[in-house]
């Protein structure tokens, strides 16, 4: 009797504790709860402040202390590219964050810094984790110890989305390993003008192509974001930042609302659709309105019109910019007032915001409601990446995922199909006839081929193209004349130095191009914020391509730059030229593969070269009147087209097949050509579709990409490669910006290359 006693007794006990444990675990703790109870469960026991505090980023403290350590005060206040908050320190910043006004940081770069910070949002009142953003563009290449892929504009030249998909997956397992969350890529933007520094973030020239490289990143980054290894995608710099009217970042862009509807923006709406959850504004205004307080762009288009349910965030002082560059408001709080009604969710970064967001509401300003709104969507993406249930990562485990053999294997093969052959007289693939081989250029022996947006890396992490030549031809001696890494530094003594050596060599190779790397952010000479007014080689390149070639010995340049460079007096003196982009820590094995014919060269032209900045804006998709009056003394042609690229196989297009030489305006048309590798070395052919719409009611451009396919051949293999063109294809905005589909002739060509001269081409007619 007792006994049963005691066990009721217990019972009771263990009821009430039940119903306690209930009581004092809120809702939004429950990771059994649906997202948006949990998010509404949180939002109704937060105050003012802390929803603000969502609201808001701050840098890293590493970040400021190295910012403090290396800068004087005067150059602290005057530059943009290194955040301190004067006044605040880094104590500041900690009993902020353990005060739970902090929604997220960036450039952390380290798991010790991530999970430190993080420790202490836990210690706040509701115990809400901050997000870390980090702009893991090639990986994440920004943090130490990470696998460093090709740059945007080099996968670009892959065409391969497929590859885009698994670098973006590989990339999201790398940064949750190190509790870091959310990238601030893919850039989508569509780049026309090589003398923007920042062309090599993108995927290039063509709308199609970024869209399709974009789709595929945002699904690899988020996969469907809820799982420890999906991060955030942010969709930006919405937009037209890249096509700048000077040429330099940020400056006005002027554009139609036609250009931007047909040109700048399907790739933004194609992120928007494939799921991605946050967005930047760019640092430009845009037909007079800065992109930061432009209320059409961010509600109108992003939220009602592609129905975007992410946050938005801006980008790098740019609220502040309002005030005080475009001077559209009259001081902080105003810009603050102007961003956040015009549709802005979350500020990158500072001190201020806090404090007068606070009292923009408390004046009836911003209504809380409006708070509300975006702090809704900023934690809906904290419980869907299950920040609240696993807020730090493992110290333990992180370097077993990050720089794992897979990943490393990826970035080769991605670097083997990012390099592009422009110019080959013979000469390649080289053999070992070539006993002695002088190599020389500033990119010759340099970690520069990481490119922009990486950290520097361990010297074991990155095999430069001297150490790829050495491990792939070892018979072979290679003379290396170090030009130092500053093409604005070179020493003629190392130019007539490595001109005397090319006289004795049976060969020579010139690794040349631009300088990206960010730890020398004032140095170098492209990458963000290095704009140029012309797109030559820099410094004594140019003699050095010269007097190196001036020895009669066969020469080769091999060009490391995000941009394309107008290398045209160059190309005249070299046997071979190479664009290698930025393709990452093992572009120089690659590069060396290439050069001798371990792999088949299969890369293609995102983007067209121009022979000189004269000749700016140069794009393959132009109208039809664009070069109806040439120039005069120089030429009108592009250096090198968009989609070209030579393979050391030779490929035949023949039999072009359409389904029907009539369609309704819903009707599909398929498409089919026949491509026969004639050459001697396998290999694989990037096949493109071209569409011409012959007569319209408005002018359309001569051509347009709007398919293509990756074909892997063995020699004398053929394959029918076959495309569909839906009604979408045909599609463009009428006079009144509506979409229609007319009648009329259209013209398919497809080919190796949007030259004229590689295309096959035949008509079909749209009929009602
Ligand atoms: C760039 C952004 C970047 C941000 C954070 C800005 O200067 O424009 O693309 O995401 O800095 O690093």
């Amino acid at each position: 009797m007792k006994k049963i006693f005691i066990s009721v007794v217990s019972l009771i006990l263990v009821m009430n504790a039940n119903v306690d444990a209930q009581k004092t675990v809120p809702l939004y703790q429950n990771p059994k709860a649906t997202v948006e109870a949990r998010v509404s469960d949180l939002l109704s026991r937060m105050t003012l402040d802390e929803k603000i505090g969502q609201m808001n980023q701050f840098v890293g403290i590493e970040h400021i202390k190295t910012a403090e350590a290396n800068l004087t005060a005067e150059q602290l206040k005057n530059n943009t590219a290194n955040a301190f908050y004067p006044g605040f320190s880094t104590t500041d910043l900690e009993n902020l964050t353990k005060e739970g006004l902090v929604g997220s940081f960036l450039h952390v770069l380290t798991i010790q810094e991530a999970n430190y910070l993080q420790s202490l949002a836990m210690q706040s009142r509701l115990k809400i984790p901050v997000i870390f953003g980090i702009d893991a563009i090639h990986g994440n290449a920004n943090a130490p110890d990470n696998t460093v892929y090709p740059t945007n504009i080099g996968l670009a030249s892959s065409f391969d989305t497929e590859m885009a998909y698994k670098i973006a997956r590989q990339t999201a397992k790398e940064m949750r390993s190190m509790n870091m969350h959310w990238t601030f890529n893919p850039n989508v933007e569509v780049a026309r003008d090589p003398r923007w520094g920042r062309v090599g973030e993108t995927f290039g020239e063509d709308p199609y192509l970024v869209t399709q490289m974009g789709i595929q990143t945002v699904k690899g980054y988020q996969g469907d974001l809820n799982s420890e290894n999906d991060v955030l995608a942010c969709i930006k710099h919405f937009v037209a930042g890249s096509e700048p009217i000077n040429g330099t970042n940020g400056s006005p862009a002027d554009l139609s609302e036609r250009t931007l509807r047909e040109v700048f923006f399907p790739s933004f709406k194609a992120g928007v659709d494939a799921g991605a959850m946050s967005a930047m504004m760019s640092h430009n205004e845009l037909n007079g309105i800065p992109c930061h307080s432009n209320e059409w762009l961010m509600t109108d288009v992003l939220r009602k019109e592609w129905g975007f349910k992410g946050f938005i965030v801006s980008d790098w002082m740019d609220i502040e910019h309002l005030y005080d560059l475009h001077a559209t408001a009259e001081n902080l709080k105003e810009a603050f007032y102007q961003s956040i009604m015009a549709g802005m969710d979350m500020h990158m970064h500072g001190i201020h915001w806090n404090e007068l967001v606070s009292e923009l509401v408390k004046e009836g300003r911003i209504p809380e409601s409006r708070i509300d709104e975006s702090v809704r969507k900023i934690l809906t993406i904290k419980f869907r990446l299950g920040l609240f249930e696993h807020p730090y990562a493992d110290e333990k485990t992180t370097m077993k995922i990050r720089l794992n053999p897979e990943h490393r294997q990826t970035a080769l093969e991605a670097a083997r199909n990012s390099i592009v052959l422009l110019k080959n007289d013979g000469i390649l693939p080289l053999t070992e006839k070539y006993k002695n081989v002088l190599v020389t250029g500033i990119n010759a022996n340099d970690m520069n081929i990481l490119g922009d947006w990486s950290a520097v890396q361990k010297d074991e992490n990155v095999i430069t193209v001297l150490e790829g030549l050495k491990m792939v031809s070892p018979n072979t001696h290679f003379e290396f004349v170090d030009q130092g890494w500053d093409p604005r530094n070179m020493s003629p003594e190392k130019v007539n130095e490595a001109a005397e050596k090319a006289k004795s060599a049976d060969l020579n190779i010139v690794v040349a191009g631009e300088y990206m790397m960010r730890f020398r952010w004032t140095e170098r000479t492209g990458g963000e914020d290095t704009d140029r007014s012309d797109i030559d080689l820099v410094g004594l390149q140019n003699e050095l391509i010269e007097k190196v070639a001036a020895s009669g010995k066969p020469t080769i340049l091999i060009l490391i730059t995000g941009r394309p460079l107008g290398v045209e007096k160059a190309v005249g003196k070299v046997n071979a030229l190479i664009q290698a982009w930025e393709p990452g820590m093992y572009g120089g094995e690659a590069i060396a593969e290439i050069l001798y014919g371990k792999i088949n060269p299969s890369a293609k032209l995102p983007i067209t070269i121009p022979r000189s900045v004269g000749q700016i804006q140069m794009i393959y998709n132009h109208k039809p009147s664009q070069y109806f009056h040439p120039y005069v003394v120089t030429s009108s042609e592009p250096l090198y087209p968009f989609g070209f690229g030579l393979s050391f196989t030779t490929y035949k297009y023949d039999n072009l097949q359409l389904s029907g030489s009539e369609i309704s305006k819903d009707e599909n048309l398929e498409v089919s050509v026949d491509v026969t590798n004639t050459g001697k070395m396998d290999g694989t052919e990037i096949v493109q579709l071209y569409l011409r719409d012959k007569f319209s009611s408005v002018t359309r451009p001569i051509k347009e990409l709007k398919d293509f396919a990756r074909v892997t051949l063995k020699t004398g293999e053929t394959k029918t490669v076959h495309f569909t063109v839906s009604p979408d294809k045909l599609t463009f905005l009428d006079k009144n910006l509506k979409p229609v589909v007319e009648n009329g002739e259209f013209i398919v060509m497809v080919g190796s290359s949007s030259r004229e001269e590689d295309l096959l081409k035949q008509s079909f007619y749209v009929k009602e």
